[in-house]
């Protein structure tokens, strides 16, 4: 595995995470640096995506390199039976850089083995979404002005969820306090619990999303549920409106309390809350390109203060 790949939040360090979140705020303030001339960098999206494949195609357009790629796994030669190791070992020959979300668990860190590109992994399954955590990370540094001692509410869907996956363990080098707001069938899986347990990290579950539990809260980080990974539709439908964010909810909440949630959105969020100026989820998006940007100077060896 190429030590500069980012397979799952775990494969960095507590130093690294805060440099890169460094390395982004720099990259706000200087987004358009071209150091990424002459550097191709692949994104095989074999899952659906708007925010994640365009910021990182964003992101290495105003870096000054090339993107190839497909957004739409059926247009590539998978669709014909290709494997994803030869499909990967095909584009290790065009690209400096291969950024993927795939459907299954395990895929990205499947992929490092077979090449020596580095990897991003931009969603596997319900496993780990890295690249997003650091625009979390980012975003709740840049809102409260610090990532220790937070009370972090995770609500919806804790079990599919893979950006909330990712963020619990990055989350073990601030000392958070998390709520776990979830159906039974939707429950944070015994593994994060477990990682809690072994990492020192107070959490409560709850089943009702009270007064109590937001007005204590300093990030509510609300989760769409994932239709994708249901087997059965109709339990989908039986827990995809069980919790819902309305304005009214939030006139008790701390004052630095924002609102966090990774999109796309289906109602876990009403409209009327996009006024509130505790909303901060499209900004959050916006967060994405610079996290990004940070994240392929790393995967690549490029510091941008230097070049
Ligand atoms: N947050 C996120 O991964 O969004 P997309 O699925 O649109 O990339």
């Amino acid at each position: 595995m190429n030590s500069k790949s980012l397979v799952s939040i775990d494969d960095i360090s507590r130093d690294e995470i805060l440099d890169l979140i460094e390395k982004a705020k720099y990259f706000e303030e200087n987004p358009n640096l071209k150091v990424l001339d002459g550097k191709v960098v692949a994104t095989l999206f074999f899952e659906p995506s708007t925010r994640t494949r365009l910021s990182f195609e964003t992101a290495v357009n105003r870096l000054g390199g090339r993107v190839i790629g497909f957004s739409d796994a059926s247009t590539s030669s998978s669709a014909k039976g290709e494997t994803l190791k030869d499909t990967i070992k095909m584009v290790s020959n065009y690209a400096d850089l291969i950024v993927m979300r795939h459907y299954l668990e395990g895929a990205a860190r499947y992929a490092t083995e077979v090449t020596e590109v580095p990897i991003i992994n931009a969603g596997d399954g319900s496993n780990q979404h890295p690249s997003q955590t650091m625009l979390d990370l980012y975003s709740i540094s840049k809102t409260q002005g610090k990532l220790n001692d937070l009370t972090i509410t995770m609500v919806g869907d804790l079990k599919y969820g893979r950006t909330v996956h990712s963020l619990l363990m990055a989350m073990r080098y601030f000392n958070p306090t998390f709520n776990f707001v979830a159906c039974d069938e939707l429950q944070m899986p015994a593994e994060y619990k477990d990682f809690c347990d072994t990492h020192g990290i107070k959490y409560k579950e709850h089943t009702e999303f009270s007064p109590e539990v937001i007005n204590s809260s300093d990030i509510l980080y609300m989760t769409r549920v994932q239709r994708e990974r249901f087997t059965d539709i109709m339990e989908y439908e039986k827990v995809k409106n069980l919790y819902t964010l309305r304005n009214s909810m939030l006139a008790d909440a701390k004052d630095n309390l924002r609102v966090l949630h990774p999109l796309p959105r289906i109602n876990e969020i009403d409209q009327d809350v996009d006024d509130n100026p505790k909303a901060y989820y499209f900004d959050q998006a916006r967060n994405g390109l610079f996290a990004r940007q940070a994240i392929i100077c790393r995967a690549l060896g490029i510091d941008p203060e230097k070049n």
